[in-house]
């Protein structure tokens, strides 16, 4: 009897262990290319996020990375290849699509609705992302859990976003995108402009996102911030893929160290 149950015990625990262990692809995007005239921006790139996994993307200005995310959120459509997202093709989906089956972006200069309150700004995203037709008490219960979520000041959440600091309005972005409920969240430099201690709150945040449930593919430029935020990064130069893989990997990656970094980055 005792071996019966300790055997059923030990199938149930190897299951558990093979459920943690698998992973799961959100983001698929495989031979993406993208020109403007003349200029080949993106150039037949392949690129994934698994679930539950921060990913960096970097490379020299002009290599193509804000193009990808504009391709990935349907901002943008793909000249060829396919974009898959949660088992579904998405490669010609405009973006409030896109961000209906779970993928949202921040953008690089930040849009907001200078007027409107912090709160305000944040369930305009709510009202947008409820996918049952939300109400405007629910959008703005939400949007409250949401700016608590992210630490913003409840003394400033009625001021018009007008009043607000570079670091405010970043982070009234964050939960707006945030409040469509987004399995994948698309950062594009979001610490640009912060200062040191200010980009360290933001990292804390956005791996905070992604223990919340949200993988996150960002842009950024800082090294020291990029190397300690991701699982893995991906390169790109000239529009094309040139490394992916860990922080580590990535350090010590001659093309890598040649083409963007210029010299080695030490840990
Ligand atoms: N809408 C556009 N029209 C024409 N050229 C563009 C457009 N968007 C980007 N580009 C060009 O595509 C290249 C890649 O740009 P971008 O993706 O913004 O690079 P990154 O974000 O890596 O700095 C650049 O040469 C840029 O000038
Ligand atoms: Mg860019």
């Amino acid at each position: 009897m005792s071996g019966i149950i300790f055997g059923k015990v030990y199938i149930i625990s190897c299951h558990k262990i093979l459920k943690s262990l698998q992973v799961i692809i959100l983001l698929h995007a495989k031979n993406l290319t993208k020109h403007f005239g003349g200029l080949m921006a993106v150039s037949d790139v392949d690129i994934h996020v698994s679930e539950g996994e921060i990913v960096g993307l970097v490379g020299p200005n002009g290599a193509g990375k804000s193009t990808l995310l504009n391709l990935i959120s349907g901002i943008y459509r793909p000249d060829s290849g396919s974009i898959i997202f949660n088992g579904i093709d998405i490669t010609r989906m405009p973006p409030f699509k896109v961000c209906k089956l779970g993928i949202t972006k921040t953008f690089q200069l930040i849009h907001s609705f200078p007027e409107m309150t912090a709160l305000e700004n944040v369930m305009v995203g709510a009202l947008f992302g409820d996918r049952d037709n939300g109400t405007m008490k629910g959008a703005r219960n939400k949007a409250i859990e949401l700016l608590r979520f992210i630490g913003f000041s409840s003394d400033k959440i009625h001021l018009p976003v007008k009043h607000l600091n570079l670091m405010e309005l970043k982070y009234i972005q964050l939960a707006r995108a945030l409040s469509t409920n987004p399995r994948l969240i698309l950062l594009d430099e979001v610490t640009t402009g912060l200062n040191p201690k200010e980009s360290l709150q933001a990292i804390d945040l956005i791996k905070k996102m992604r223990d919340n449930g949200t993988s996150v593919l960002m842009v950024e430029h800082i090294m020291r911030v990029i190397m300690g935020v991701s699982d893995r990064i991906v390169v790109l130069d000239y529009g094309k893929k040139i490394a992916d893989g860990t922080p580590e990997e990535i350090a010590n990656n001659e093309t890598v160290i040649e083409s963007y970094l210029g010299e080695k980055y030490i840990f």
